[in-house]
């Protein structure tokens, strides 16, 4: 009884000590709202806000549907709201997108969470701000630029033939996202990178991405501290093939007079760009393997996914599969016998990456990403407070009737015409648009070309349900049927 009295007369004293506090903050808060205009919204509950609702309209593939337009249809298109106990505002439409991505460095900086950081390591690319960041976006860009095709298609065309032959051989079923992802896994290391893959490296960078969205949690046993071992494995592997490399470009440069002549930068391949880069002082050695990891994060579920909605579209559509298979049955008998595709024919496949484009834009594999806000940001008559997160949406404009009539229907014609910019933005844009884009172009149209050309194939599930963790995938897997032709 007498504890019973105790604890009520603390928990008294606690409500009326905190009162004040309580009332100061709410005070504070009023001020804030008056001084400045914040945008209409819900913040929800305290920390939490409206994280849980977030979280359950993501996992059912539903954030823009169940989350985003109900609170558009109420508030507008710029609303605020709280998750994770960051307050946080999310905008649609291309003059936000133009805004908040042309605006990276002077008014927001990419913000990614804690978990992401360290399993990427804080030296990527995705940590970086200015001149740092254009260096590093430079040598991916510059190495996948526009001459890039003619060295890059060939290259490609043969490991995508490789992985059909020891994979699809003999084979009446196939798991078409899975097959994608070790694909796209070997297309990063071998074409871009120039690095051999070794045993083990794809499921260790598996178990990487399995907690890069995760709590940053290191208690034994959790997904965030299994992938922070991993990152620990990938870590010594790539130390010893950076170093490798290293030893390998300094005796080229002593061969050829010690002044650094030669083809120094090692054609088009990024690692030897990022180690003459660490030769000449300019990028660490962290940077490079941080640079490494983070590239195989940004390829690896989005152009899985991105092929995989592909060819779901191409089954449910066979008028528009007879207009794609006929591109490429033309360009490979035009060819003739034993020739491989090249540079060139990539730019034949016009229909191919409208079918592709179309695809991306009703199931964009990046639902958005999320800014922080560096300086107070007055936008469209709101105010949007320093340290703020902002979140852009790909669905804002891809599915806008304005931009894209009739928006749910899949229809590649239109992309006939060239759409304004930041309407179209599966790759974002601004400073921190893709650095892959070119990568993940030639690998989608490299691979349906082989595919089309010698497999009949058909889905197994036509509407297997679509599930996001934290990116979009196909729930089994995305299985096919196939029979060379
Ligand atoms: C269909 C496939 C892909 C999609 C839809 C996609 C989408 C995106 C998006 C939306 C961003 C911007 C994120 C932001 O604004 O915060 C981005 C950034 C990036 N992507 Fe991709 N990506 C794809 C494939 C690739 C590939 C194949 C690579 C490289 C091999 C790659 C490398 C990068 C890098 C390095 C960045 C960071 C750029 C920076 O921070 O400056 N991506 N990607």
């Amino acid at each position: 009884m007498e504890i019973n009295n105790f604890i009520s007369s603390w928990l008294f004293t606690l409500i009326l000590a905190l009162a004040p506090l309580f009332l100061l903050l709410k005070l504070k808060q009023k001020c804030v709202n008056i001084r400045h205009k914040l945008p209409p919204g819900q913040m929800g509950v305290p920390w939490l806000g409206e994280t849980m609702d977030f979280y359950r309209a993501q996992q059912a593939n539903r954030l823009f549907e169940d989350f985003v337009q109900p609170r558009m249809a109420r508030h507008g298109k710029i609303f605020k709201t709280r998750l994770l106990g960051s307050p946080t505002v999310i905008v649609s439409g291309a003059e936000a997108n133009r805004f908040f991505l042309s605006n990276e460095f002077k008014l927001v900086i990419s913000s990614w969470p804690s978990s992401s950081v360290q399993l990427m390591g804080k030296n990527s690319i995705m940590g970086k701000q200015g001149e740092r960041h254009r260096h590093i976006h430079g040598l991916i860009s510059s190495s996948l630029g526009s001459s890039s095709a003619e060295y890059l298609v060939p290259k490609l065309s043969k490991i995508v033939q490789r992985h059909l032959d020891v994979h699809w051989g003999g084979q009446e079923r196939i798991n078409l996202y899975h097959f994608t992802k070790n694909l796209t896994f070997h297309v990063v290391f071998e074409c871009l990178l120039g690095i051999d893959v070794e045993m083990g490296m794809l499921e260790i960078f598996e178990r990487i991405l399995e907690g890069v969205f995760t709590p940053a949690v290191t208690v034994p046993g959790t997904r965030f501290s299994r992938a922070v071992r991993a990152r620990k494995e990938i870590e010594r592997m790539l130390v010893r093939i950076v170093r490798k490399k290293e030893e390998e470009m300094e005796r080229e440069r002593e061969n050829s007079g010690g002044g650094g002549g030669g083809n120094e930068e090692g054609g088009a391949l990024l690692l030897p760009r990022y180690v003459a880069a660490m030769l000449r002082g300019e990028m660490s050695e962290e940077e490079v393997i941080d640079n490494i990891v983070l590239m195989v994060f940004a390829a690896h579920d989005t152009t899985s996914f991105a092929i995989a909605m592909t060819f779901r579209m191409l089954a449910h559509h066979p008028n528009c599969y007879q207009l794609l298979l006929k591109e490429h049955m033309d360009l490979k008998s035009g060819k003739g016998e034993g020739k491989d595709i090249n540079g060139e024919d990539i730019k034949k496949m016009s229909y191919t990456w409208k079918v592709a484009r179309e695809s991306i834009r009703l199931f964009p594999p990046i639902f958005g990403s999320f800014r922080k806000a560096i300086v107070d940001i007055e936008y469209e008559g709101f105010t949007i407070p320093k340290g703020w997160k902002v979140l852009w949406t790909t669905y804002g404009t891809h599915y806008d009737p304005e931009h894209f009539p009739d928006p749910t229907s899949f229809n590649p014609d239109r992309f006939n015409e060239p759409k304004p910019p930041y309407v179209y933005v599966p790759f974002g844009g601004g400073p921190r648009v893709c650095a892959g884009y070119q990568l993940a172009r030639m690998n989608i149209l490299v691979l349906v070309h082989h595919v089309v050309t010698r497999y009949d194939w058909s889905l197994i599930h036509p509407d297997e349900p679509i599930t996001v963790d934290p990116l979009p995938f196909p729930v089994h897997g995305m299985p096919i049927q196939i029979s060379p032709k």
